[in-house]
């Protein structure tokens, strides 16, 4: 058998380059490692936060999904699905709601980082805070279990909800009965990246990412206002390129030889600012070209995404039909 893989993304915006470096590269490699691998795209995880933007979580459904494809990955290897068209996922997430208390949830600390960020949503000492967005993480564990989910790749941030997840498995199985398997985090060797102002993380909410979709113009006008060394004021001072994002995103778009050179010359003070960020924007248009190219097909052929949901979601839902009959066998309400 295939161990399954089961990892998920919220719709609620494009990729960025930290997508693209953080998570995206390790699922293109996986796919071709012949695992029964499930990518969730999590609308109704995105609606716990975006309950009153129903418009844009629908949109981004398809936006999230033309992305992916785009990238590189391949329907046929993974099974691209919508959280909200499985009906098993909302199932079992009642079911778990009885093994987790509120304090475990109001304890999590992705939970807790999250209502700190989202206090206009939610009131300033979160006192109106739903009962679903407190109840994410059980719906997440429900997403991981449903469809055997043994390994899922996700970032650090990620971990509390996972550990939330194997807590839910333990409490089944002692009351239950030994039915579900407990999830590991599959650790990637992709880097985090930082964002434009030189920030540790890339984030839609922090204002400094690079998106794939991204148009020359927009792509010139932020690499342009990018962080590089203050201390650098003439076009020939030396600087100190490891506290440059310019440097940093050569880095991860150029080749090892003009990394070298940027390098070396930035170093030596024979390179200005202006003209070390027009090459990176040709680098970054270059890299980013394929991804263009593949995107515009998607774009002129919203059907072909559609047929592509509609096949991952039937594939999801035969795993999930399988699952859920066990769990209800262990729960005693199979009539
Ligand atoms: N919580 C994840 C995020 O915000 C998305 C997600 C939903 C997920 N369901 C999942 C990740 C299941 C891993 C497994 O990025
Ligand atoms: Fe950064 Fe390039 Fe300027 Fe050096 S020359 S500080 S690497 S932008």
């Amino acid at each position: 058998m295939k161990k399954v893989i089961l990892t998920g993304l919220r719709p609620t915006g494009n990729l960025h380059l930290g997508h693209y470096f953080g998570a995206c590269q390790n699922y293109l490699k996986m796919q071709t490692e012949g695992y029964d691998f499930y990518l969730e795209i999590a609308d109704v995880q995105a609606l716990t936060d975006n309950f009153n933007n129903p418009e844009k979580v629908r949109k981004n459904v398809y936006e999230i999904t033309k992305d992916l494809l785009s990238i590189g990955l391949d329907p046929d290897k993974v099974h691209i699905f919508i959280q909200s068209q499985i009906k098993e996922i909302a199932e079992l997430t009642v079911f778990y709601s009885n093994l987790v208390t509120i304090s475990r949830l109001q304890r999590n600390p992705t939970v807790k980082t999250e209502l700190t960020q989202k206090k206009d949503l939610f009131g300033n000492k979160g006192e109106s805070i739903t009962y679903g967005f407190l109840g994410y993480p059980v719906s997440q564990a429900a997403d991981i279990t449903v469809f055997d989910g043994e390994l899922v790749p996700v970032g650090d941030d990620q971990l509390p909800l996972l550990e939330q997840c194997r807590e839910i498995v333990r409490k089944f199985n002692s009351i239950y009965g030994d039915t579900l398997k407990e999830p590991q985090q599959v650790l990637s060797n992709t880097t985090r990246v930082k964002g434009l102002d030189g920030n540790e993380k890339m984030g839609k909410s922090l204002g400094n990412a690079i998106y794939l979709i991204d148009d020359e113009a927009t792509i010139t006008k932020k690499i342009m206002s990018a962080l590089t060394d203050k201390n650098k004021i003439k076009k020939d001072d030396p600087a100190n390129p490891e506290v440059c994002m310019v440097y940093y995103y050569h880095k991860l778009v150029n080749s090892q030889e003009n990394i070298t050179k940027v390098c070396s010359e930035c170093q030596k003070g024979s390179r200005g600012c202006v003209q070390c960020k027009k090459e990176l924007i040709a680098a970054m248009n270059d890299f980013l070209h394929p991804f263009k190219e593949k995107r515009k097909y998607y774009d002129e052929n919203p059907d072909l995404v559609k047929t592509i949901l509609t096949t991952g979601t039937a594939s999801a839902q035969i795993k999930a039909t399988k699952q859920i009959k066990k769990i209800k066998q262990a729960m005693k309400i199979d009539y």
